[in-house]
Formats: structure tokens, sequence, C-alpha cells
């Protein structure tokens, strides 16, 4: 329905919103694009050297996520029973669409980012406990091996199996889309990952591959 659409589009609009990009570009440090791999998310902005503005990127990119689908949810709540049965799918839908926005945004030709920090918002905003686990396995991994690309497959690959066993089924099928996406958008970081080039956590920015 209209509604859906609706939701969806202004999920993808939010996420788009490159936030890496703008505050490294603010901050004087010239297109974050050209720096490390070439990411506009909050591991490559570390590459920078600025903490701030890597943690700055990553609550951004996570909380546009989030608002995507909890504002989804809170208009389905407003319109009541308009929705119909796709009420319960409203904030997943948004979300995804969020991510999507981010990996491929209009406003830099649809060269995005890799959508982890914003699919860890979606997932907390809509099944916090799945979302708080994804985020524990995304710190365990990161602190075991310091690759940031494993913590993030790792942990969004587990997500869509954890929402089944907490019971958060209808939440399930749109993480492990939100699981598939990641995949897709670490091609490059699993071909490094494979022949052991890949960049560690706050490791000095290596050229853009
Ligand atoms: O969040 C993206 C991360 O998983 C990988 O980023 O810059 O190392 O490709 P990057």
């Amino acid at each position: 329905p209209l509604a859906l659409l609706l939701a969806a589009l202004g999920g993808y609009l939010l996420g788009a919103v490159p936030f890496g990009l703008v505050l490294t570009r603010l901050a004087g440090l010239g297109d974050i694009r050209a720096i490390g791999s070439g990411n506009i998310g909050a591991t490559n902005v570390l590459r920078t050297g600025r903490k701030d503005l890597a943690l700055a990127t990553l609550l951004l990119d996570s909380g546009k996520g989030a608002i995507a689908a909890l504002g989804a949810q809170a208009l389905a709540g407003w319109s009541g029973a308009g929705w119909g049965t796709v009420a319960p799918a409203v904030p997943v839908v948004a979300g995804v669409a969020a991510v999507v926005g981010h990996n491929y945004p209009v406003w830099l030709l649809f060269r995005g980012g890799k959508g982890v920090a914003t699919t860890l918002g979606v997932i907390l905003a809509t099944a916090w406990p799945v979302g708080l686990l994804a985020c524990l396995t995304w710190l365990t991994m990161a602190v075991l091996f310091r690759y940031s690309s494993l913590a993030a497959l790792t942990a969004l690959s587990v997500a869509p199996a954890l929402a089944l066993a907490l019971a958060e089924r209808p939440h399930a099928a749109g993480f492990a889309v939100l699981g598939l996406l990641a995949w897709w958008r670490h091609r490059d970081n699993v071909r490094r990952l494979v022949n052991g080039t890949e960049s560690r956590i706050g490791q000095a920015a290596k050229p853009a591959s």
C-alpha cells in the first residue's frame, strides 16, 4: 500500500544522509572516499585519526537507522487500522530502506557505505535484545581479531538466527536481508581478509583500494 511505500521512501532518504562524508568534510579532512578503504563509514573515519569524528559517525549512522524504524512505527501507530496487516512489518521495511539509502545514496550517485552501523541501529530499534547481542558479538570479534569487517559480518550473520531464537519472528526475515546486503557490500573486505591484506581497526590508513 501507499503508506508502506511512504515509510520506505522516508527511510531511504534518511539513510542516504552520508554523515561520515559530511563530518570529515566539515572538519577539513578532504574527501573520506580518497582515504583508507574509501568507505564513508565510522571505521574508515577512524583511519583519519579523528576518534571523535568516528564516534559521531557511528552514532549518527546508527541513529538514522533507528529513527527511520521508530518514525515509521510511530506513523503506523498514529494512522491506526489504516495500515492493516502490514503494520508489524512497517518499522523493519523502513529500516531496510534506510540501510539501502546508506549503501546506495542518490546524492553520491548510489556509491555509499556498507551499512553496518545503520543496520545495528535498525536492529536495536526493532528488537533491542537481538541488537544488544549483535553489538556484543561485534565487540567480541573486534577485540579478538581487530578486523571491523569480520566483526560486522559475524554480528550481522547471527542476528537473523538470534531473532528466531528470541521469537522475534517478524523481524528475522528483514534482518536476513540486511545480513545478505552486508555480505554483498563487504565483497572487497572479504577478499582482503582471505588474502591477509585487510587493515586492522585503528591501523593507519592504507591507500584507497
Ligand atoms: O562498517 C564497515 C566496516 O565493516 C568495514 O569498513 O572501511 O574497513 O571497509 P572498511
